[in-house]
């Protein structure tokens, strides 16, 4: 099977690194299922793709909060007839104000969206991978998962889990021709920041420690070709999440509590 018989669910494809995953696996040959709320933004580059790159490229709008999106898209790939060989979990989100202040269903949706949906996601397109003996899984980490903790970050716990989560599933599925990657970026260019509402901190952070989305996405589709179950994109994210991890924990502590560039 080449790529371009080969389909990619792609979470999260209205903007920065889902927009740029679509870019880049369309070049490649691979068919597009692209999925986030915005419709509008979903159509537009799925015009512009299936036009430069003659792929087939579907939109399925959905709001990864709600419980059922998962199941739904699912359900519409498998009406469609449309097999998912490729998955990138992608759709994700930072809160930023204080873990007490914020209301519980602002939790919840956080956690709904980055752990129960990617995880339910997996497990949805597992059985037709584990039929055709090949796939390919991208979970969005992040090297939050490997820094120390931020105060009031509940990202940090749930890119955790992504994390350890990613690394599980490719040991029992690798033997079977699928992949799972844990991709961790480091600060990316795309609208994360301004979603987050923290655009004025993060642009007073050095130009080294940004990269494009793009050079994330090529590093992370490399990673996942070649069996890597982890990737950390970029040689100052690889230092940095390097040097973090010998670390003890008390001092992966105060170093979070005083190094938080959105710390209130
Ligand atoms: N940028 C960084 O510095 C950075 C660093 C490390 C990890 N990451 C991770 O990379 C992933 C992509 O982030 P990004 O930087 O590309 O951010 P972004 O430009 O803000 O894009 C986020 C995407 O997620 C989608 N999304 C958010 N909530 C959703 C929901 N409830 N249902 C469906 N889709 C939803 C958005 O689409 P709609 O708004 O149209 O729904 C958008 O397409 C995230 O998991 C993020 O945690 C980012």
């Amino acid at each position: 099977m080449t790529a371009s018989n080969r389909t990619a669910l792609i979470t999260g494809a209205s903007a920065g690194i889902g927009a740029a995953f679509a870019r880049y696996l369309a070049s490649e040959g691979y068919g597009l299922l692209l999925v986030a709320r915005r419709a509008e933004r979903l159509q537009q580059l799925a015009a512009e793709l299936s036009e430069q790159h003659g792929i087939p490229c579907e939109v399925f709008a959905a709001d990864l909060n709600d419980p059922a999106a998962p199941a739904a898209i699912i359900d519409y790939a498998q009406r469609s007839n449309i097999h998912i060989d490729v998955l990138i979990n992608n759709a994700g989100l930072s809160g930023k104000d204080a873990f007490a202040s914020t209301p519980w269903p602002t939790l919840a949706a956080e956690i709904q969206l980055m752990v129960t949906a990617v995880t339910e996601l997996c497990h949805r397109v597992l059985p037709g991978m584990q039929a055709r003996g090949w796939g390919r899984i991208i979970n969005l980490s992040s090297i939050a998962a490997f820094a120390p903790p931020g105060a009031s970050l509940l990202y940090t716990g749930i890119k955790s889990y992504v994390l350890g989560m990613s690394q599980s599933l490719d040991m029992e599925l690798k033997p079977q021709g699928i992949h799972v990657t844990a991709l961790c970026p480091g600060f990316t260019h795309s609208e994360f920041h301004d979603t987050m509402g923290t655009r004025d901190q993060a642009n007073q952070l050095p130009d080294i420690l940004w990269q494009d989305a793009d050079a994330v996405v090529e590093e992370g589709w490399r990673a996942v070709m070649k069996g890597k179950p982890v990737c950390v994109p970029g040689t100052v994210n690889k230092i940095i999440a390097g040097s973090m991890r010998p670390l003890p924990v008390s001092l992966q502590y105060y170093l979070g509590d005083r190094m938080n560039p959105f710390k209130q």
